[in-house]
């Protein structure tokens, strides 16, 4: 995947105060770029944080034909004119969201070229949902030599009922994407409702398509001919919003986060309040005091579909659990690998235990720094927030992954007044 080979230096043990304004959600911005495949004229996608996958994605839609470009801080996409269906093993193995571009090249063209998309190794991750899907919606798919090829014999896909088995975000933006300009009304029952899901229909939405239940179980599409192009904002990253919590949380110190996108963030905060951090928010702002030590979170940290607890946030928030006082427990029922942090938080000084779906963490008085790995992405930061409450040096290598999700990492913890260095 990522041939990143830089590092951070990260010392700990300073307290870390100051603001941060959230960066756009990587999650919303990929799948809308996917999105805005399906618009015939130009998109501006403002907010679009700049990552790699960002930047995968802007490649994807290049070599669909697309022009695109970065005008500071606005993505601008100008799909007026696609001339490509197909997209190369290399460029689909750069990251998970470019299976998103499936339904939208469907969508829009009728038919499509991909191969099994990369991304975190998180355990596997199919894409049957994805797939039976969209053969419910008329698409014929052959998978030769790992390539898949889709394709509507009538040129549009048809509305029809679809009932998830699980509410996957992947699969659920999937047939939204390639029902927006379907024939007929398409339902989709045990729909994600992830915060995610809601900015990609209010994006549709301002492109011209018709769709409603968004944000719960049951979305209703009402597919168009055509969609347009439009200009948008993207919502904050409520993931990062919650890893630079846990950062502060770790280290200790005040934070105010600027630009938060509050209820969406609400099933992290009621967990992390629980700790013992002084948690206030407002309008758009959280901000997040840390005195004396944490105490551990009493009842079981379950990873769940949104509403639950997210978790993407359950690898930051262990980093901020393993000097609380007192044990906590989490339970990660989304991935079937979700740990692989674990190994370095533990070369730190953790004292976790996993037992399959559990990772048990009994508190600890200090971390101390140590040489140690990002495996993925959210894995990746929490090792870095770990870092930043121990004592002595910590080398991080294989941070590709962590600029996968977060915009200018280190300029973020070192205005808090922390100490990091990318080498
Ligand atoms: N699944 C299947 N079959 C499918 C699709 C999913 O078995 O066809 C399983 C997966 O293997 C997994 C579970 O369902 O065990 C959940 O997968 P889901 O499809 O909901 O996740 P995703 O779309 O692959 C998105 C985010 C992830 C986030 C999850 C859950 C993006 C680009 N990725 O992944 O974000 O963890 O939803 O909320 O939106 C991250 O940002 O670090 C990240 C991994």
């Amino acid at each position: 995947m990522h041939k990143n080979t830089q590092k951070f230096v990260i010392t700990g043990g300073r307290r870390l105060c100051g603001e941060i304004a959230l960066q756009g959600s990587k999650n919303s911005a990929l799948p809308i770029m996917a999105a805005a495949f399906l618009a015939q004229g130009e998109t501006v996608l403002k907010g679009c944080p700049k990552l790699t996958d960002v930047y995968s994605a802007m490649r994807i839609l290049t070599c669909l034909g697309c022009r695109c470009r970065m005008e500071g801080s606005n993505a601008v996409i100008d799909s007026s004119s696609p001339g490509s269906f197909s997209i190369s093993d290399e460029l689909m193995g750069e990251m998970r969201s470019s299976i998103m571009f499936m339904g939208a090249i469907l969508g829009r063209m009728g038919e499509c070229e991909v191969s099994a998309p990369g991304g975190c190794e998180l355990g596997p991750r199919p894409i049957d949902m994805h797939l039976a899907a969209l053969r419910k919606m008329g698409a014929e798919i052959n998978i030769r030599g790992g390539r898949i090829y889709c394709r509507l014999p009538s040129g549009r896909a048809r509305g029809t009922k679809i009932s998830l088995s699980f509410p996957s975000v992947g699969a659920t933006e999937n047939i939204i994407l390639c029902a927006v300009r379907a024939e007929g009304e398409t339902i989709i029952n045990n729909a994600a409702r992830e915060p995610e899901i809601c900015d990609l229909c209010s994006f549709l939405r301002c492109c011209g398509a018709d769709i409603k239940g968004d944000g719960e179980s049951r979305i209703v599409i009402n597919g168009i001919e055509n969609l347009h192009g439009c200009e948008y904002t993207v919502m904050p990253d409520r993931i990062a919003g919650a890893t630079y919590l846990s950062i502060a949380a770790a280290a200790g110190g005040e934070l105010i986060l600027k630009n938060a996108c509050v209820a969406e963030m609400e099933p992290f905060l009621s967990v992390l309040e629980q700790t013992g951090c002084c948690v206030y928010s407002s309008e758009n702002r959280i901000y997040l005091r840390r005195g004396g030590r944490l105490r551990a979170i009493k009842n079981r940290i379950r990873t769940m579909p949104h509403p639950g607890f997210p978790t993407d946030a359950q690898a930051v928030l262990m980093a901020a659990l393993i000097t609380a006082e007192g044990t906590s427990v989490f339970e990660e029922n989304i991935f079937d690998c979700r740990y692989r942090h674990t190994d370095a938080l533990i070369k730190m000084g953790a004292d976790i235990e996993v037992m399959g779906k559990a990772a048990v963490i009994r508190g600890v008085d200090r971390l101390h720094g140590a040489e140690a790995e990002a495996t993925d992405l959210r894995g990746g930061a929490a090792v870095a927030a770990a870092a930043l409450s121990a004592d002595g040096t910590t080398v991080l290598t294989g941070i590709g992954h962590i600029d996968r999700g977060y915009e200018k990492f280190e300029e973020a913890v070192t205005s808090l007044g922390g100490i990091i260095r990318r080498e």
